[in-house]
């Protein structure tokens, strides 16, 4: 199954760099058709110009409420036949207007194992500073689908790396960066040829 992806990032964008390379080795069939920042001068613009991918700057504070914003982000999503999105570096939320009309379409990846160092406040390279100051032994990189709540919703696949003594939060979000950049096709692959059903918050993919 192609589907047409939309990928928000606020940040480098090395995610999103990662899918659009996974759509020209064929690692995943979807093609990027849409991008979206919050952020003007975000690495993510620059791919996407530098790709020839439509995209837009889109922020709620250009809007004069919500649901204005929930209005323009549902019609450009709309205009492109969006059938996946993607938050790849996106530190905003997503509108719950839009969490339900795009309801198990959207996915997130969080560089932590989900549900520790997670939630509002924990984004980027706060996310192992808090790893190495809990001196936890593992940390890693999570996909989930995405709801009203920061990183709440069911996980689609996770994977662990071990933290090593000497490792500071830039080493360490550098390991799992690397990780990431595999994952997140992998979940978009799995979108593309599996069925998923859920037992409570178990999501099965047959
Ligand atoms: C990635 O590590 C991603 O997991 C993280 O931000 C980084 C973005 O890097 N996301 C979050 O922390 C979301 N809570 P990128 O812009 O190079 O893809």
């Amino acid at each position: 199954l192609k589907l047409n992806l939309c990928v928000f990032a606020s940040g480098k964008g090395s995610n999103l760099n990662s899918i659009i390379k996974s759509g020209i080795k064929n690692v995943i069939q979807s093609k990027v058709e849409l991008i979206i920042s919050n952020n003007l001068t975000s690495g993510a613009l620059e791919l996407a110009k530098k790709n020839n991918i439509p995209n837009y700057h889109l922020s709620l504070k250009q809007f004069i409420s919500e649901s204005e914003y929930s209005n323009k982000l549902i019609s450009v999503l709309q205009d492109y036949n969006i059938n996946l999105i993607i938050l790849a570096g996106y530190m905003k939320l997503i509108p719950s207007e839009v969490c339900r009309l795009y309801k198990n379409k959207i996915l997130n990846i969080h560089p932590s194992l989900i549900p520790s160092f997670c939630g509002q406040g924990l984004y980027g390279l706060k996310v192992h500073q808090a790893v190495l100051d809990y001196g936890a032994k593992v940390s890693g990189a999570t996909v989930h689908l995405v709801d009203e709540i920061y990183d709440h919703g069911a996980i689609v696949i996770q994977k662990s790396v071990k933290v090593n003594d000497d490792d500071t939060a830039e080493s360490l979000q550098k390991r799992i960066l690397k990780i990431e950049h595999k994952l997140l096709p992998e979940a978009i692959r799995l979108f593309e040829t599996k069925k998923f059903n859920f037992e409570e918050r178990k999501v099965f993919f047959t």
